[in-house]
């Protein structure tokens, strides 16, 4: 198995997950702010209010970048972090604060991934109406102006929006996300269309405006159905399930990977949602579709399906007992097969995973380290998966682990650790795990190494050292 050479191997964060509030910062209530204080949904009403205080301790945490050899590093911005309105006043502290994170990344020869919106939507815009307001995408395409005209002499890989069916499908339909509405699929579906038009205007603004040549994509969640068998006829039921947009929910690829790729809403979404889309999504549509230069998927799972009787897509269950991650989501490979080569075939962008990987049980060990062979197990399947998908021919140009470094995970507080260094919480003691260890070596061999499965268990890595006692920065 080979990785391009100039394959892209990294890790990936967002603001709110990790950064801490930091009152000195000036920075705007996001939506995540007032779910945690007063929706009571969030598992031991934890909060972001410090999460992994990396907006203190980033140095570090570049360092421990750094020691792992991480090629790139996916971060997002926090919105109302350097607007605290959404729109008008900037803070320069905010702004600061990335031009700083990103200027260490590049000292250190980490090349910088930004996300433009990780859910940490402005409370100020959400009480005008958020994104049900037509001024929305709009208010979205004047921050991301800000960000282009501020990190773009530095940053040349944006992801506009990160998986903009969570957080309609969560935020505006179950209420279990901030900012917990539980709102008709009309108004999803309305939602969504601000949404991709947000996409579209802030795709232009930085080609448009760029100090140095872009390379755009987004991050939606791939819904993944995969074969399985590999008999034809469950490969097209598997494929026909993955491009479906036939049931009133958002969770579906092709309501917005089409618009922003091929420019038109898939027919069968049609049917169902155009009477909830306003009268001029036609020519709102004229901005969604913008020259895009990969399409970013995460992906931690998906389902098995098989051929029914009519050539349609049956589930097929999994075996009692089938191996889970510690939220429970079942661990299934072959959709990092299946995934990047569907939506490969469908849109011809080259592939980047924006994230992936799972959620385990890890604590510190007598021995002081971190040993967690389900997630270098995990990994190292997802990345076999991969690897042969790229040696099928899909074009594959980078992965990126979720997370760093474990976090607030939403609506499960802390209880699900992501990172491939575990935090502890209190201390805000940095541990990387055993698989940093091992992703080092990954990298090191540019995925070389996964042919040997002797290195996931045996081979153990000589450990990458803890931080060194943290200072909090002065600004
Ligand atoms: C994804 C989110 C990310 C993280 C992982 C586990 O849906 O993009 O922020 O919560 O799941």
């Amino acid at each position: 198995m080979k990785f391009p050479s100039d394959f892209v191997w990294g890790a990936a964060t967002s603001s709110y997950q990790i950064e801490g509030v930091e009152p000195k910062h000036g920075r705007g209530d996001s939506v995540w702010d007032d779910f945690c204080r007063n929706s009571g949904a969030i598992k031991h009403n934890h909060s972001g209010v410090i999460a992994c205080d990396h907006v203190n301790r980033y140095r570090d945490d570049v360092a421990l970048m750094k020691k792992m050899g991480l090629g790139a590093y996916r971060f997002s911005i926090s919105w109302p972090r350097v607007m605290p309105e959404g729109v008008g006043a900037t803070s320069e502290t905010g702004l600061g604060f990335y031009d700083r994170l990103v200027d260490e990344l590049l000292a250190v020869g980490i090349e910088p991934w930004a996300t433009l919106f990780h859910w940490d939507y402005p409370l100020a815009l959400h009480h005008c109406g958020g994104w049900l307001n037509p001024a929305s995408p709009y208010w979205f395409e004047e921050y991301v102006g800000v960000i282009i005209d501020r990190l773009s002499d530095r940053v040349t890989n944006w992801f506009t929006i990160n998986e903009p069916q969570v957080f309609v499908g969560l935020g505006y339909g179950t209420g279990e996300h901030a900012p917990g509405l539980k709102l008709p699929i009309s108004d999803q579906i309305l939602i969504s269309h601000r949404v991709l038009q947000a996409h579209g205007l802030a795709s232009r603004t930085i080609r448009e405006r760029s100090k140095t040549a872009p390379r755009i994509g987004w991050a939606p969640v791939g819904v993944i159905s995969y074969p399985a068998t590999d008999n034809p006829a469950d490969v097209e039921a598997a494929r026909k399930a993955t491009f479906s947009c036939s049931r009133e929910n958002v969770w579906n690829n092709t309501w917005f990977d089409d618009p922003a790729f091929l420019g038109t809403y898939p027919e069968d979404g049609l049917k169902l949602f155009e009477k909830y889309l306003p009268d001029s999504w036609q020519r709102d549509l004229e901005v969604v579709a913008q020259p895009m230069d990969y399409l970013g998927l995460n992906i931690y799972r998906g389902t098995a399906v098989r051929a029914g009787a009519d050539g349609d897509a049956e589930h097929v269950g999994l075996p009692v007992g089938d191996p889970r991650t510690a939220f429970g989501w079942e661990i299934t490979p072959p959709a990092m097969y299946w995934g990047p080569k569907f939506l490969f075939e469908r849109y011809k962008k080259p592939i980047i995973i924006s994230e992936n990987g799972l959620s385990n049980r890890d604590w510190i060990a007598l021995d002081g380290r971190v040993h967690d062979p389900q997630r270098i197990d995990y990994t190292a399947r997802h990345l076999n998966e991969l690897g042969r998908a790229i040696n099928d021919g899909v074009v594959v140009n980078g992965y990126f682990h979720w997370s760093l470094m474990d976090n607030f995970e939403w609506a499960e507080g802390y209880d699900q650790r992501f990172g491939l260094v575990y935090v502890d919480f209190e201390s805000q003691e940095r541990t990387p795990k055993d698989s940093a260890s091992w992703y080092a070596n990954v990298i090191k061999t540019n995925g070389n190494s996964l042919d040997d499965p002797a290195t996931i268990i045996e081979a153990r890595p000589a450990p990458i050292t803890r931080s060194a006692p943290t200072k909090k920065e002065s600004k």
